[in-house]
């Protein structure tokens, strides 16, 4: 039998994750050890493998082969893009894809105006304002603390994740539009979903009745 390998997200994904499969008997003691510097770690019994990338990495992985299986952010599979199987709704790390600003951005979005849109997300934002809205906007590219770009005049609205809403709650801003729901999704590699079919076939039928279980 040889290894079935997952990419899992770094962080509170990747821990999730871990605590999801220990309820279905798949265990990885190595992989809870913070101090490790190892990179990959082993079930021998079950012959599986796991490691940590960086969320945009782990669809690049399961395209490839390189991982069969891996665990990512809704919004980082449509950002991405990738050739890969999305099979199962993991229900953790719930949050919304919305644009927002400040209160008074919401008359450009009513009145389809040409305006600057900064995101991590250029692709869903494209989409989303030239597909779904016909609406023609400048897209900025940022890299992180999005909320900053209305505030300091870079941009009059952004795309970006909201969770709780603290972030926009504490610097004048709104939710003016929904673009989707998100959460942490399993995905898998084509080729692996049919070579490998019985076990993950099997891995997803107990995946299932765990999370119907709640
Ligand atoms: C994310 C997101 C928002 C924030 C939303 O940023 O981009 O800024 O979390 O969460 P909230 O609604 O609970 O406040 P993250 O902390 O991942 O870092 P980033 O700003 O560098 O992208």
């Amino acid at each position: 039998m040889r290894y079935l390998t997952f990419a899992l997200t770094k962080g509170r994904l990747a821990k999730k994750t871990m605590e999801l499969l220990e309820q279905l008997g798949i265990t990885c003691e190595e992989i809870q050890d913070k101090n490790s510097r190892k990179l990959i770690f082993v079930n021998e019994e079950l012959k599986l493998k796991f490691f940590l990338a960086k969320g945009p990495d782990v669809p690049t992985y399961v395209e490839y082969g390189a991982a069969d299986i891996g665990v990512v952010g809704k919004d980082t599979i449509l950002e991405e893009g990738r050739k890969v199987h999305e099979v199962c709704d993991l229900g953790f790390g719930k949050c919304r894809m919305c644009v927002c600003g400040p209160a008074s951005a919401a008359e450009y979005l009513k009145h389809h105006e040409l305006i600057r849109v900064a995101t991590k997300y250029p692709k869903i934002a494209k989409d989303y304002f030239y597909n779904k809205k016909h609406q023609t906007v400048e897209i900025i590219k940022l890299n992180g603390s999005i909320e900053l770009a209305p505030l300091v005049g870079l941009s009059e609205v952004i795309v970006d994740i909201v969770e709780t809403g603290s972030t926009l709650r504490e610097n004048g801003l709104d939710v003016l539009e929904e673009v989707c729901p998100l959460s942490a999704r399993m995905i898998v590699n084509p080729v692996s979903m049919r070579m490998e079919n019985e076990r993950i076939k099997d891995l997803l039928a107990k995946l299932r009745t765990v999370l119907q279980e709640g």
